[in-house]
């Protein structure tokens, strides 16, 4: 590799403690060093431009050097304005063999503590190579990549402010001028660019949303891969991803005793689930909201307490939002709360929780007790503890999910990436899962680790059940 052409990040001198680290978590990310080794002498990826907007953490570092490893040329930047770990940018841009004197990685931009404006930037940056090109490929949480080279491509077609920007008032603003300013600059840009991006790989829950959106609509400019949907990403990242990060994200930010405590969990998807056995764990006592039937009737038969917020806003002491949905706790909500309530959000945007509308209660004042921790204190006296000022905790607060479950998703993400360039695979303007016997794959890759030793069906027996010895062990229906 030679030296890197362009990047933003904190602090380069941070290079070597974020190296020891990605040491560290490359021995807990078994299946990123096993597609390593699998597919690093075919290299896969060669010279592919891979743009990815995902948390820019040690475990996203171990994804990008395994990108890298198999050809790629890779920037990064991060999907969240909290959740870069400066260290691991860092050491991304030095790279493996570089330092930070002499920095040989990859171009990231990303930094903790960004503001909406600088974010956008680095997504500009993330989709412009030096030369002025876009990418061959993305790989996208939450999606907001994808929705630039779309709304970009839409500005230019139409000539008016196309639908779907980002429904907070600023961010909304900042990401017209951004279409404004290209329009301005390099009429065209984003319509040429799509032209030349083969897919993009989707990580979450709220991105592969939007993509079925643009493919029902039949704006769909690319190949879109529903990597939250491998059932090795959503049923182990979000789920036990979460179990382990948001206690995490409670506990720095606030070393609250969690055990005897009322702790709600709004939604009970696989992010739910999660959460509700992380606080349960430590002895909270959980009860959860949902607004569908089967999963109320899951937590209820998990023994939980289905609700309504209304019932327990006034005697809740932490309330957690992960529903992937907007307007989930309002400022009413919020006014009328236990002092020193905590509320914070783990679903992927910052508009569960209503930040806007709690700024501008009468008579409210914010104060900060330490980045990402905020007291907010209304007129009547009680205050309330907002984490991460709304945005995903476990990313703002801690470090996000353990590396070992993140093997599991970026794993998923290296296969749909290489899946895109494999000339096999003919995929069309829609979005796809990645197929079981992949999955199965990913899952097979990581059970040595835990010494776990798999039954080998005889022939009979998998005859008897209908599927091959080697698998893929279930029908595509199943649900896990
Ligand atoms: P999901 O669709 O499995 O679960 C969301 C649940 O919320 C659903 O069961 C839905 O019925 C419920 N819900 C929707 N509106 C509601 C309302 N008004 N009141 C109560 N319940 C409501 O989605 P999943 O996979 O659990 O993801 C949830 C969110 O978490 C998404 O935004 C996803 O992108 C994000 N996510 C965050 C992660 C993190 O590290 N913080 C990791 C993985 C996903």
């Amino acid at each position: 590799a030679g030296s890197v052409a362009d990047f933003k990040v904190a602090d380069l001198s941070l290079a070597d403690f974020g190296r020891r680290e990605i040491k560290l978590a490359e021995h807990e990310m078994p299946g990123l060093m096993a597609l390593r080794e699998e597919f690093g002498p075919q290299q896969p990826l060669a010279g592919k431009k891979i743009a990815g907007s995902l948390h820019m953490t040690v475990q996203t570092a171990v994804l990008i050097e395994t990108l890298s490893a198999l050809g790629a040329d890779v920037r990064w930047a991060s999907c969240n304005i909290f959740s870069t770990q400066d260290h691991a940018a860092a050491a991304v841009v030095a790279g493996p063999e570089g330092s930070a004197d002499d920095p040989k990685g990859s171009s990231v931009f990303a930094w903790k503590g960004e503001t909406l404006e600088e974010y956008w930037w680095c997504i500009e940056q993330l989709l412009t190579w030096p030369d002025g090109s876009g990418p061959n490929s993305i790989v996208d949480d939450g999606g907001d990549a994808t929705l630039l080279v779309h709304l970009g491509a839409e500005y230019e077609a139409a000539a008016a402010v196309p639908e779907g920007l980002p429904s907070d008032a600023e961010e909304h603003l900042i990401v017209l001028d951004v279409l404004r300013r290209s329009l301005a600059d390099n009429p065209g840009k984003y319509t040429e660019m799509a032209k030349f991006i083969t897919g993009v790989t989707e990580e979450t829950t709220n991105g592969v949303n939007r993509l079925y959106r643009l493919a029902r609509d039949g704006k769909l400019l690319f190949t879109g891969i529903n990597v939250n949907d491998s059932v090795t990403k959503s049923k182990f990242d979000n789920k036990y991803g979460i179990r382990h990060s948001l206690i995490d994200g409670i506990n720095r930010g606030t070393d609250v005793m969690i055990a005897g405590k009322l702790a709600v969990i709004c939604g009970y998807g696989d992010v739910g689930k999660g959460a509700v056995a992380s606080l349960r764990g430590q002895g909270a006592r959980v009860v959860v909201t949902e607004a569908d039937p089967i999963c109320a009737l899951q937590a209820a038969m998990d023994g939980l307490k289905v609700v309504t917020l209304d019932e327990v806003v006034s005697s809740g002491d932490i309330f957690i939002t992960t529903t992937g949905n907007r307007d989930i706790i309002m400022a009413d909500h919020m006014a009328g709360m236990k002092h020193n309530a905590i509320v914070g959000n783990v679903g992927h945007f910052d508009n569960e929780i209503d930040m806007a509308g709690l700024a501008k209660v009468p008579g409210i004042r914010k104060t900060e007790i330490k980045p990402q921790v905020h007291e907010w204190a209304f007129p009547d006296g009680h205050s309330i503890i907002v984490l991460s000022e709304g945005r995903l905790l476990n990313l703002g607060n801690a470090t996000g999910h353990p590396s070992f479950v993140m093997s599991c998703s970026f794993a998923n993400q290296t296969l749909a990436q290489i899946s895109l360039y494999d000339p096999d695979q003919v995929y069309g303007l829609d979005v796809y899962t990645l197929p079981k016997y992949l999955d199965e794959k990913v899952a097979r890759l990581h059970l040595p680790a835990l010494d776990a030793h798999l039954t080998t069906l005889t022939k009979v027996q998998a005859d008897y059940i209908g599927v091959e010895v080697s698998g893929p062990f279930k029908p595509d229906h199943y649900r896990y």
